[in-house]
């Protein structure tokens, strides 16, 4: 590394054989750009989690979608950009591109219905506005994520980014609305809150299964909420989503 390049660690994907778990995310990966973005598709959102480096890997085969070629990559968080910035391919932002054709991303939890928990990550309200944006909002993830009703697998709760200054106050109102657990969500060491990628915070909110069978219905009311900026359920947004499964098949919803 010279001078002048950052060393952030971040790899495109692991190195060396891939686990049965890692091969099921690229497979979900590589169906969804095969069957989504097509070379006319000249801006691309780019989610982020543990999926997203393989959607990544399979644009870069794409002899199209290197730099110096027209087509522009929107990044939903640091991990994103830093992966659009290491394959060498065109740094987008949305204020350039209000208008996305494909956004590829993970998720936590999808249902029967392709309504999503998004924000695990913590970048749930770049990701829903790059969902907003696209003309195709396309989910990747393996088979776990795959449930009938959410918060059946993610038993974190959803993630509802807050303003720093009323984080206390949602908390409260999410306990008046019949949270059973809202919590603040801390950094790995607990010194203090995890910050979000626009300067908030986030608080993981667990839901009994009566609220989570109708997550519009829930999403609007935690949004109504002063100070809740947004709120990681995706409802009625994806158009599609591919599940990968370590005996090697993937499923399209
Ligand atoms: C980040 C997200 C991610 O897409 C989600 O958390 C899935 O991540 P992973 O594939 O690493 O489990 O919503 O905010």
């Amino acid at each position: 590394i010279g001078p002048g390049v950052i060393p952030t660690g971040l790899r495109i994907v692991p190195h060396g054989e891939l686990t049965a778990e890692e091969k099921a995310k690229r497979l979900a990966a590589y169906a969804a750009v095969d069957a989504h973005v097509k070379e006319h598709h000249k801006v691309l959102g780019i989610g982020s989690g543990s999926t997203v480096p393989y959607v990544v890997e399979r644009l870069c085969q794409e002899p199209h979608c290197k730099a110096n070629s027209d087509r522009w990559f929107v990044p939903t968080g640091f991990q994103s950009k830093e992966l659009i910035v290491k394959a060498g391919l065109n740094l987008g932002d949305v204020d350039q591109f209000p208008t996305i054709d494909v956004t590829i991303d993970g998720a936590d939890e999808v249902d029967d219905e392709l309504n999503a928990i998004k924000g695990g990550g913590a970048c749930q309200l770049r990701e829903k506005v790059l969902a907003e944006a696209a003309t195709h909002f396309i989910i990747v993830a393996d088979s776990r994520k795959d449930s009938k009703v959410l918060g059946t697998n993610w038993k974190q709760g959803v993630p509802i980014e807050v303003a720093p200054f009323a984080w206390a106050k949602v908390f409260v109102n999410l306990q008046k609305m019949g949270c059973e657990k809202p919590t603040l969500r801390m950094g790995k060491m607990k010194a203090g809150p995890v910050v979000t990628d626009n300067g908030n915070f986030v608080i993981d909110a667990v839901f009994s299964e009566s609220y989570m069978r109708d997550p519009a219905e829930l999403l609007h009311r935690i949004k109504m909420l002063t100070g809740v900026l947004e709120v990681g359920l995706f409802t009625g947004m994806a158009e599609a989503a591919y599940f990968g499964a370590p005996d090697g098949t993937v499923t399209c919803r």
